[in-house]
């Protein structure tokens, strides 16, 4: 099993707790306290019922949510000294037994949000195992990010009697079976999986108290509601239902009410808010000259780790080939690859032996890797939401990170939907063309000056109509959810940037775009 992180806090800017966290809580504690929570309160569908019986607290440590005496002991380890806004407002409701929908912005601690309570119920009333069972089912759409939690429920429930396990694709179903077969507090699991397993006899989920749903929103849409709707069938009516997710479609937020009781809606921040300290900027492209725009901002930008999002998996197997021809150490992880390899190229990359990790919407949600410094999207995301995800994956738990996207003419309808979603102009910075090859290397480590952002992006009305819109639409990949490795990235000292070559680009001009 994959190591959970232990150092979190230490990396991040004292500003985050002493500023962001302290003053968002007093303010959202006070304007709920002011406004009854309703203001907090605003369920999609089902009205909510009084919240009068429900303690905010305000307070700045996790003591004052009352928790078990040994959660507060592993986060202290952890050194998580603050909650965040969503832990400070979801925590009491979820151990008042609440329905919850969490909204927040991506790397703000929704994790804990819900591991947090559910270890507390867990402590709070301890239950024999039932064979074959579980008392929390937790799914989320891919491996890793499946792994992730069970590592998080596994970090802060080190030290209480806690029996927690993964079901998830891609691995011999012959040892999960086992792990079933005496019972267990908490499950993890991959929808598909999830449903084998029970079709096999192998799990029931009519012992199921609480059901967490992370990334709501994408649980719910085309690629996996019918999974959701069998398992659901499974559990049983009276339990409690957690949802998080930093996006929440209107149309989703309809069907998620209807698994849900008397639900309280904590929407942090508006939905699909992007995260503050993300340096968001547009470079305009002609397609064919991406691979260069690639290759320079790769090399001009101060780079950490970088992730580079493709629409498809092949799109993303031939940007590293380019980029290794240029001499720059890339790897892909997609759908396509064996888990042996997805599994190696997430170490490497985790190890920071690479850089440069391309890949495609299968890594756009709940990863948290430590020090991805820049997201690059090679191509727009077709779902708009998409976007705040990918994005996501940089400047998280209160760190900074830099969002460059390449949009060529096809896709400037897809920037507009974009911007309409999180409600502001990407900047505009600089333009290329196909031929210009990958401008001169900068001095190691230090940051070029940025282009000034150019007047901000004209809003329109996306253009559903458009044929390459409608094209892009049919592209769209349909990832197996379970489709990589299930690893947390651990935090691990960066080597130097020796893994790039800086000879000038040969690939430049030779490639014709992903
Ligand atoms: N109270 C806290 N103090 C310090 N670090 C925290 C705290 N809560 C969470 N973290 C850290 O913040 C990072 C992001 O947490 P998490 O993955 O739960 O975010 P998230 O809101 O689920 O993001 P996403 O929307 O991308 O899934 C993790 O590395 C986690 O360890
Ligand atoms: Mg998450």
């Amino acid at each position: 099993m994959r190591a959970a992180c232990t150092d979190t806090a230490n990396r991040l800017p004292a500003c985050f707790f002493s500023n962001l966290l302290t003053a968002q809580i007093a303010r959202d504690v006070a304007s709920a306290r002011k406004a009854g929570l309703a203001s907090l309160a605003s369920g999609p569908q089902q009205p909510i019922t009084t919240t009068k019986a429900i303690a905010l607290t305000n307070s700045t440590d996790f003591h004052g949510f009352k928790l078990n005496g040994s959660i507060v002991r592993a986060l202290a380890e952890e050194k998580y000294l603050t909650p965040t806004p969503i832990q400070a407002q979801t925590i009491p409701l979820v151990m008042a037994g609440r329905d919850v929908i969490g909204i927040a912005q991506t790397g703000t601690g929704k994790t804990a949000a819900f591991a947090l309570p559910i270890l507390h119920h867990l402590a709070a009333h301890p239950r024999p195992l039932v064979r074959k069972s579980c008392r929390i089912l937790v799914l989320s759409p891919t491996r890793e990010l499946s792994g992730q939690i069970l590592d998080s429920f596994r970090a802060y429930g080190r030290h209480l009697r806690v029996r927690a396990a993964l079901t998830i694709g891609g691995v011999s179903m012959g040892a999960q079976v086992r792990t079933l077969i005496d019972g267990l507090d908490v499950l993890v699991a991959t929808p598909g999986r999830l449903l084998d397993l029970v079709q096999s006899n192998a799990v029931r989920l009519g012992e199921v108290e609480c059901l967490v749903l992370d990334e709501a929103d994408r649980m719910l849409d085309m690629g996996f509601i019918h999974d959701i709707r069998k398992i659901v069938a499974k559990l049983p009516a009276r339990r409690q239902t957690l949802m998080f997710s930093a996006t929440m479609p209107r149309a989703i937020a309809e069907l998620a009410a209807q698994m849900l009781r008397e639900p309280v809606k904590v929407a942090v921040t508006p939905e699909a808010t992007t995260v503050e300290r993300v340096d968001q900027r547009l470079i305009r492209v002609d397609r064919a000259g991406k691979p260069a725009a690639l290759i320079g901002v790769l090399r001009n930008e101060t780079i950490d780790r970088a992730l580079v999002f493709t629409r498809t998996k092949h799109g993303a197997d031939k940007v590293v080939r380019g980029l290794l021809r240029a001499g720059i150490a890339a790897q892909a992880i997609h759908g396509n690859k064996s888990q042996n390899q997805r599994e190696r190229t997430l170490a490497a990359f985790r190890k920071g032996e690479v850089r440069t990790l391309v890949a495609t919407d299968i890594a756009a949600r709940g990863i948290d890797v430590d020090g991805v410094s820049h997201v690059v999207n090679f191509d727009l995301p077709n779902v708009p939401e998409t976007y705040v995800h990918r994005i996501g994956r940089t400047a998280r738990a209160g760190a900074a990170g830099v969002a460059i996207s390449l949009c060529d003419s096809e896709e400037v309808g897809l920037v507009r939907d974009i911007e309409k979603l999180i409600r502001m102009s990407i900047p505009v910075s600089g333009r290329r063309q196909a031929h210009e090859h990958p401008p001169k290397l900068a001095a190691p480590h230090i940051v070029p000056p940025r282009p000034a952002a150019s007047a901000p992006h004209k809003r329109g009305k996306p253009r559903r109509s458009d044929p390459a819109r409608r094209d892009r639409y049919r592209e769209q990949p349909h990832e197996n959810p379970d489709a990589i490795a299930a690893v947390r990235f651990l935090q691990r000292p960066l080597p130097p940037r020796s893994n790039i070559d800086r000879r000038p680009s040969p690939w430049a001009g030779h490639s014709k775009g992903s």
